[in-house]
């Protein structure tokens, strides 16, 4: 791998190629959205700048560009389930994106687009797929007219893959979409057939014009200025640059993924269980860094169930002792220039981690004896529910961990029966607590008197 394509030159030269455009260069914001209640994790690079499309926010320039970190672990973008299986598929990702807001619209976002992918970064043409939304002639015309793509390798998408929304509600609006063509040795079809979920066309850059702002009915409301939001990512780029197939086979993959075999005494380079601990140790740190802190409810207990996939995928590779918050140090000689933000806090996000993988590792072991012993009694697929809840319950097994134990071993889990644990449990909690309401209430009576 040449110098220039290695994922850190890449992440600069597209900041480059945009700040000579005249974009004003954004550092990555926090993982955890300021005032935004509708997001639980920041998911793209567009929503630092929320409210400038929405009108509601000014700032000093109207063209921006950024290295976005993202997580897509929960809410309305969620690959969670993914990671590990899939070439692509990451709980934390980067986002390169260039925003205008009010300034230029679809002809100059799409030049610049395919300036940087053909022209800087030499990407043949030939190699490039084009999709927009079926409704939009206008970047229709675009693309075929002023840009000579061909046709032959341009195509409609509906709403679902070429609308995109941030999330239930807030700016949203048509987007076209470019893919890249890995080759016909490559099993996979063209976007928008029925092949499209294999491997050989892999989207790289998807830009959004935006348009509306979506209510909480679903209506879209014009925005007072239309603007332009795209996202590219990193990985998958520096992938192609790199002329790998995998995000995993990248240089910043690979050495974190030497650093995990490492720390867990794998061998196997190939080993998925190495691939998902460098995928969630860069999510778990980031998102310790943001200030997120593992916890039972809400963004602290996602970060908590992706330090125990992780943990137990090392406890997978046999490694019985504390091995994750080992892995902020190399994380920090990949991603530090990136991200001060990573350098100043590295002592805290290895305490952090250590304290919440010695927690676990008090259960894990026990916990999955309990499950080795109900899959090997199990008449059938279905793990039962009282099983996955006393993993949760007693084990501090988060559902999806079981999910992910349980899929391994092709089997799936009765989450009926659990939800209906999980309500007794519930009613159990409620009639206590009432309990101790009027038990209180009764010495609080008896002591006033
Ligand atoms: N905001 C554009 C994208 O996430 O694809």
């Amino acid at each position: 791998m040449s110098r220039s394509h290695s994922t850190t030159a890449i992440r600069q030269s597209f900041l480059d190629f945009f700040h000579a455009k005249g974009h004003e260069v954004v550092p990555s914001s926090p993982l955890v959205p300021a005032n935004d209640p509708t997001l639980l994790f920041t998911n793209a690079g567009m929503v630092q700048f929320k409210e400038v499309f929405l009108g509601k926010e000014q700032r000093a320039y109207s063209r921006a560009a950024s290295s976005q970190r993202c997580v897509r672990a929960g809410g309305k973008h969620n690959d969670l389930e993914n990671v590990g299986y899939t070439a692509r598929h990451h709980t934390f990702f980067e986002m390169l994106g260039n925003f205008s807001f009010g300034d230029y619209f679809k002809k100059d976002a799409i030049a610049y687009a395919w300036e940087y992918l053909t022209e800087v970064i030499g990407l043949p043409p030939e190699r490039l797929w084009v999709t927009v939304f079926t409704e939009d002639e206008e970047a229709a015309s675009i693309w075929l007219n002023d840009v000579g793509v061909d046709p032959a390798r341009f195509s409609r998408i509906g709403a679902k893959d070429n609308f995109w929304s941030m999330g239930e509600t807030g700016p949203c609006g048509p987007c076209t979409e470019i893919f890249y063509d890995h080759g016909p040795e490559v099993v996979g079809g063209p976007p928008g057939t029925p092949q499209e979920d294999g491997d050989r066309y892999i989207e790289i850059w998807n830009l959004v014009f935006m348009q509306y702002d979506r209510d909480a009915s679903g209506t879209l409301h014009p925005l007072p200025k239309p603007s332009v939001d795209t996202g590219m990512g990193l990985e998958r780029l520096a992938a192609i640059l790199q002329g790998v197939h995998s995000n995993y086979e990248i240089d910043l993959f690979q050495n974190l993924i030497a650093a995990a075999a490492e720390v867990t005494g794998c061998r196997d380079r190939d080993d998925k269980s190495l691939r998902v601990i460098a995928d969630h140790i860069r999510a778990c740190a980031f998102l310790i860094v943001d200030g997120v802190f593992p916890a039972n409810e809400g963004r602290g207990y996602v970060l908590r169930r992706i330090i125990r996939r992780a943990v137990r995928h090392g406890h997978k590779l046999g490694q019985r002792e504390s091995f994750f918050h080992r892995l902020v140090a190399p994380l920090v000689r990949e991603m530090g220039d990136a991200y001060p933000e990573l350098v100043a806090q590295q002592s805290q996000v290895e305490q952090v981690l250590a304290q919440d993988e010695a927690r676990f590792a008090e259960t894990l072991d026990n916990g999955l004896k309990i499950l080795d012993d109900a899959i090997t009694s199990l008449q059938g697929t279905e793990l039962a529910g009282d099983t996955v809840f006393k993993l949760y319950d007693t084990y501090g097994f988060p559902v999806d961990l079981t999910a992910d134990i349980a899929r391994e071993r092709g089997l799936t889990l009765d989450m009926t029966g659990f939800e209906r644990e999980m309500t007794a449990q519930r009613d159990r909690a409620r009639a206590a607590s009432q309990f101790a309401v009027s038990d209180t209430g009764a010495l609080a009576v008896s002591g006033s008197s």
